[in-house]
């Protein structure tokens, strides 16, 4: 089939690679027509993934200089803040029944959209999300991973996983398109937070309360958003949770561990040097769980951080001064 992937990050690269290596015929949109002259020069991207070479047969093509001509499926793996302008771009030029798939995780600031839901909005067609604990480091060289597309139609789903699975990257199909993006988003201010407990010095109990309050906050505002209760205890939510929250190739993570010594987010953004989802996506989720009412303590407080209003240290005392309760999150 011949994909289009708009996005030559991290993951966008790692993605292009799989997709050859499932024997499509593969085109990868870059921001400027420098960035595809260098690419299609090396077939390395040492910004965005070093070490690694992408085989000879992914076309880099410029934005502005492609077209979508018999693409059979386009990927969007672009920060989910652009995902509306790619959207945009693809609209009148997206070939009739192309499928289409969103790799991005978080919520567009303003409308509090999905991905997948700016994508339908902006194209007319459908679109499926992969989500799940696939680290671009470690999918790029083959290291066995599991994922799940998720897409309200059921032919979708199954036609992306017959594109996609390999004998590395294990794709299981799931229904619940919401749950799935919303753990996805989650994740990543929930991992700002854990950072910053490493930053500050603290241990592994402090990293396991935290991940394991953070999946009652998760579960709270996911359910009244309508997420499948599977879907949390499944690789877009847990699995994902685990290698965000532990992983040192976790960029937001590392923005945590930034913040704690002190950084500024936008010196965390400068350092990091690629897109850090886990601050906008602590925005938009103080945003949504206030029109919402619900309490979001962990992340709540990566927000006041981000915000200046309160320091790393003053997160910690607000967190373990709250008052007491019962575990269970219906409670
Ligand atoms: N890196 C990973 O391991 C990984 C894994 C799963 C999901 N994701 C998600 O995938 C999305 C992309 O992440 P990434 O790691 O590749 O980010 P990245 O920062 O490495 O790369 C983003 C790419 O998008 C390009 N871009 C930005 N705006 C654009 C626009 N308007 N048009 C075209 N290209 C544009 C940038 O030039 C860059 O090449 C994020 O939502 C991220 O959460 C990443």
């Amino acid at each position: 089939m011949r994909v289009t992937v708009v996005g030559s990050g991290s993951w966008g690269s790692a993605f292009s690679r799989l997709l050859v290596h499932r024997g499509h015929d593969v085109q990868v949109l870059t921001l400027t027509r420098g960035e595809a002259a260098q690419l299609n020069a090396t077939h390395e991207n040492p910004h965005f993934l070093p070490g690694l070479v992408l085989p000879p047969e992914v076309r880099f093509v410029a934005l502005g200089d492609a077209g979508l001509e018999g693409a059979g499926l386009i990927v969007y793996a672009v920060p989910t803040q652009a995902v509306r302008q790619v959207a945009r771009w693809v609209a009148p030029r997206r070939p009739p029944g192309s499928l289409q798939l969103s790799l991005a995780k978080g919520y567009e600031l303003g409308t509090l959209k999905r991905p997948t839901e700016v994508v339908e909005e902006e194209t007319g067609g459908g679109a499926a999300a992969l989500s799940g604990p696939n680290h671009a480091e470690e999918v790029s060289r083959d290291m066995p991973s599991a994922t799940v597309v998720a897409a309200a139609d059921e032919a979708l789903a199954l036609a992306l996983q017959e594109a996609i699975t390999s004998d590395t990257f294990r794709v299981y199909t799931n229904d619940d398109v919401v749950g799935v993006e919303f753990c996805g988003a989650v994740k990543n201010p929930i991992a700002v937070a854990v950072g910053m407990s490493d930053g500050l010095g603290f241990g592994d109990n402090s990293r396991a309360s935290l991940i394991t309050r953070s999946i009652a906050e998760m579960t709270r505002l996911g359910m009244i958003q309508g997420a499948h209760v599977a879907t949390f205890t499944g690789l877009a939510g847990i699995g994902d949770l685990i290698a965000t929250c532990t992983s040192r190739h976790s960029r937001n993570r590392l923005a945590g561990e930034l913040l704690a010594k002190g950084a500024s987010p936008d010196e965390v953004e400068k350092e990091v040097g690629q897109v850090v989802e886990g601050i906008p996506t602590a925005y938009a989720l103080h945003d949504l769980a206030g029109r919402l009412g619900i309490d979001m303590p962990v992340t709540e407080n990566v927000y006041q951080v981000l915000e200046g209003r309160r320091t790393p240290q003053e997160s910690v005392a607000d967190l373990m001064g709250r008052r007491p309760r019962k575990e269970r999150h219906e409670d």
